[in-house]
């Protein structure tokens, strides 16, 4: 398995695989994988010539210092995860300096309508740090295929602007949620939860199904108002956002036109750490 940390080692690589023509598909991650990474990279093994992961906790995308500090940290055994699906894939990890070409600096993008609500709301330039950072590494890799998980799913419309704004020829493979066997999507900040609350928090996915099965029956404001006071009950729950919002556009609704597609989005922060998850609803 090769581990690489210098950016000018990975274009000599990619150039070769370019010029041998094979595939090359591409899983940015933040480290501290768990399944559902392992689900990424497992399609993107099948189905590339070349595989490359990387890791990097991007201090760009981190609207609070303090989230950034406490972001799970496990190296070692990524690599061991990573080397587990094969001793073929390239790991890249590098340092912020390597990254940034020096202090990491911002990019700010015009995503329109995309980054207004949900994530976009609460963390304020998280969708430009994050576009800021797939951009570089969309340029360093020049992958055939890029893979991202649909927890984040205003993440990957996200990028589907980027890649279109900065004219990026790339296939964005969008893989679904991996979850908990009592249904909570896989996060690495699940690993940050206290067994009690880690136990409780399988309320989300409750929730967003409770939603799914009820939202074109009742009136959406009180079955939302009656979720998050359900939500809330539990001790240091905190709903920061319930919403259904269209599919496409991310455009919140109030009312439900059965035409369109919606989705239902929700961040509970417990004891200070952020889950979210999001739900098709038709
Ligand atoms: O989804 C993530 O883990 C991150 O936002 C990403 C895409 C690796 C960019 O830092």
């Amino acid at each position: 398995m090769l581990i690489v940390y210098r950016k000018e080692k990975v274009t000599g690589l990619i150039n070769q695989a370019i010029l041998s023509k094979k595939s090359i598909g591409l899983v940015p991650t933040m480290g501290s994988l768990h399944k559902g990474h392992l689900s990424l990279i497992e399609k993107a093994n099948k189905n590339n010539d070349t595989v490359w992961v990387s890791i990097f906790i991007n201090p760009t995308q981190f609207n609070s210092p303090k989230d950034f500090k406490k972001y799970p940290k496990n190296l070692e055994k990524d690599i061991d995860l990573i080397e587990s699906i094969s001793d073929k894939i390239n790991v890249f990890i590098p340092n912020e300096k390597e990254m940034y070409d020096g202090m990491p600096k911002l990019k700010i993008y015009d995503f329109k309508s995309l980054d207004i609500e949900l994530e976009g709301k609460y963390r304020k330039n998280h969708f430009n740090g994050v576009a800021t950072i797939v951009s570089k590494l969309l340029n360093l890799f020049k992958p055939n295929n890029i893979y991202f998980g649909e927890k984040d799913y205003q993440q990957t419309l996200i990028i589907r602007e980027l890649v279109r704004i900065e004219k990026i020829n790339v296939n964005i493979i969008i893989c679904p949620t991996v979850r908990e066997k009592d249904g909570l999507a896989l996060s690495s900040r699940n690993n940050l939860l206290s067994d009690s609350e880690r136990e409780k928090s399988s309320i989300i996915f409750v929730s967003l199904n409770y939603l799914k099965k009820n939202f074109n029956s009742l009136k959406l404001e009180s079955i939302k108002k009656s979720i998050i006071k359900s939500i809330q009950k539990n001790k240091n729950f905190k709903v920061e956002y319930l919403e259904i919002a269209d599919s496409t556009t991310l455009q919140i609704q109030k009312k439900i036109n059965s035409k369109k597609s919606y989705r239902a989005f929700i961040c509970v922060n417990i004891n200070d750490v952020r889950l979210i998850d999001n739900l098709l609803l038709n």
